[in-house]
């Protein structure tokens, strides 16, 4: 499948004012800055659908982007934003949360871990808190442009391997660049595959 429209729809705070869930959906959520934005670009072709940063925080609210007229994608803000207030972390988890346990249509949540890096509590609190309250998820490594291909198997396995100590069984995993627009198809394959059962 290839993406041939990609239009922006709506931006929200508040989970309520968001698209009727009359067709599948699919959101990315992760730390600020591990590339959610920028990989909703790279997958729909159009560098400027979502806005991304080199700093942190850009993403403020609930996004929704209507793609082949058929199913949409969602760009949420990040997470773990050290940056930020206590009052307004507050706030961003409220919407987060409210949007996830509300949205009836959301297929798959994509979870982006950098993969750079070694599993963080904040990541796997989160995606403990995805399967308590059965919110289907999957993880997208990013960045792997940063890596060599060595450094990219070694990180991956590690990564599974220190998930395994809490988990029965792994996510699906895609591994990604959004600069490079490697990884990309994968996940387009996996949507067409998911939106087919909405
Ligand atoms: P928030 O909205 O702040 O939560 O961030 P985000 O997760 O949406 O990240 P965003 O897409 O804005 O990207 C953050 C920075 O990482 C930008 O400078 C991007 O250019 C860079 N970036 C994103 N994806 C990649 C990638 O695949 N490779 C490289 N090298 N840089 C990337
Ligand atoms: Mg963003």
């Amino acid at each position: 499948m290839e993406i041939k429209t990609a239009e922006f729809v709506i931006s929200n705070t508040n989970h309520r004012m968001c698209p009727a869930p009359e067709i599948a959906e699919y959101a990315f959520i992760g730390r600020s800055n591990v590339g959610k934005s920028s990989l909703i670009n790279a997958l729909s072709n159009n560098k400027k659908l979502a806005k991304t940063s080199a700093k942190p925080g850009k993403t403020k609210l609930i996004n929704h982007f209507l793609i082949n007229k058929s199913w949409y994608l969602v760009d949420l803000p990040g997470y773990g934003f050290a940056k930020q207030s206590k009052a307004k972390r507050a706030e961003f988890h409220e919407m987060i949360s409210n949007y996830l346990l509300s949205r009836t249509n959301l297929m798959c949540l994509f979870v982006l871990i950098d993969s750079r890096h070694s599993p963080q509590s904040i990541d796997q609190e989160f995606m403990q808190w995805l399967a308590e309250n059965k919110i289907p998820f999957v993880i997208i490594f990013t960045k792997i442009d940063k890596l060599t291909k060595n450094m990219i198997t070694k990180n991956i396995e590690e990564y599974k391997l220190e998930m395994l100590k809490q988990w029965s069984k792994l996510p699906e995993i895609f591994i990604t660049s959004s600069k490079e627009k490697k990884g990309l198809s994968e996940i387009i394959t996996y949507i067409k595959k998911l939106t087919l059962k909405y």
